[in-house]
């Protein structure tokens, strides 16, 4: 895999290059790192899903610059609007009604398409100055740790795709909130960096939260990546209250902490020393990986997050990342 430097205008030249006659590309984002191909171009679309080892029924997120784009692919209502005013470009994803233009490999078939405008200025420069959309899921192996650097794409990916744009860290270190809004009515697919609260706030609506257990269960949940088992790392991994991970003592594996616990040993990591959630999640998946590489390391035992809402999507992707 090659590696583009995200801050070099040539670079940045030679990916939108590719990107416009069709090949995929691994960019950075706010979120997470993504592997992104022209959404309109079902080849390319196909070939992510093949590098990925993806399965077909498990739609993309559309990566848009402006709000003409929406148009032009779906009809969202007023609600979405409102939330696209407030939140974007960031890290929430809108799924709304899609229309004919974009390609049932994008949707999965679904009637709907996952939008979202990003705020990494490499990603948007790559969609302003191709003048694509593009549909990028998470540039990880199915399943796998989400990337949150260039090093883990290439750790991930290998040679299952050439390039790779190099836009620095991850800031959320976590993947976008998603919400279907249908009319007024909005439902909660994925917990992310923005809290159903502030979704609510801004649209004076409430925000519905899927039958957790028959989302968990079902082999075509409402948002079909999100299965059980998904997220994980290669080692093994349990999440304990953070008490009985205190007091366990056992060889070859990492404890990891959010908050640093009475005592240290030698393997520990604590995640947010300032007991910020945003500093858990920028600090997870690196976490995450680099216990992946280390040699001296079997499993790994995290502690259970605090149980109020700005923990949420921490804890969803813990309790499918263990294994
Ligand atoms: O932060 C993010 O969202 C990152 C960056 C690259 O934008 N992308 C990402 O994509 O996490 P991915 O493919 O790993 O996760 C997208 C999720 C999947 O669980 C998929 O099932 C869901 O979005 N999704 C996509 N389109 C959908 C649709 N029309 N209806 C319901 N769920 C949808
Ligand atoms: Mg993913």
């Amino acid at each position: 895999m090659q590696r583009l430097n995200g801050s070099q205008l040539a670079d940045l030249e030679i990916a939108i290059k590719l990107l416009r006659t069709g090949e995929i590309v691994a960019v950075p984002s706010e979120t997470v790192y993504g592997l992104a191909a022209d959404a309109l171009n079902e080849e390319s679309v196909r070939r992510i899903f093949i590098a990925k080892g993806r399965p077909f029924f498990d739609p993309l997120i559309v990566h848009v610059a402006n709000w003409e784009t929406v148009l032009r692919l779906s009809t969202p209502g007023a609600v979405a609007h409102r939330l696209a005013e407030t939140f974007w470009p960031g890290p929430l994803t809108l799924v709304v009604p899609k229309k004919k233009i974009v390609p049932g490999i994008v949707t999965a078939g679904k009637p709907t398409v996952a939008i979202r405008m990003p705020a990494h200025p490499v990603f948007r420069s790559l969609i302003n100055d191709s003048g694509l959309a593009l549909a990028a899921p998470s540039a990880n192996p199915f399943g796998c740790t989400s990337p949150t650097s260039a090093d883990h794409v290439i750790d991930g990916l290998g040679d299952a795709i050439s390039w790779v744009v190099d836009g620095g860290a991850c800031v959320h270190g976590i993947e976008s909130t998603i919400v279907k809004v249908e009319d007024r009515d909005i439902t909660l697919l994925r917990p992310g960096p923005i809290p159903a609260s502030a979704i609510a706030e801004a649209t004076g609506q409430p925000v519905r939260f899927p039958n957790q257990t028959s989302s968990r269960t079902t082999t075509q949940p409402e948002a079909p990546g999100d299965l059980p088992h998904h997220y994980a790392p290669r080692k093994p991994l349990c999440v304990l209250p953070p008490e009985i991970l205190g007091s366990l003592n056992q060889p070859a594996t990492a404890r990891v902490f959010f908050f640093a616990p009475a005592q240290l040993a030698g393997n520990d990591l604590v995640l947010s020393p300032d007991r910020e959630p945003a500093t858990a999640a920028r600090a997870l998946y690196a976490c995450l990986h680099s216990l992946d590489r280390d040699g001296r390391i079997q499993r790994i035992a995290i502690a259970e997050p605090p149980a109020s809402e700005d923990w949420d999507a921490i804890r969803d992707r813990l309790s499918r990342a263990a294994h």
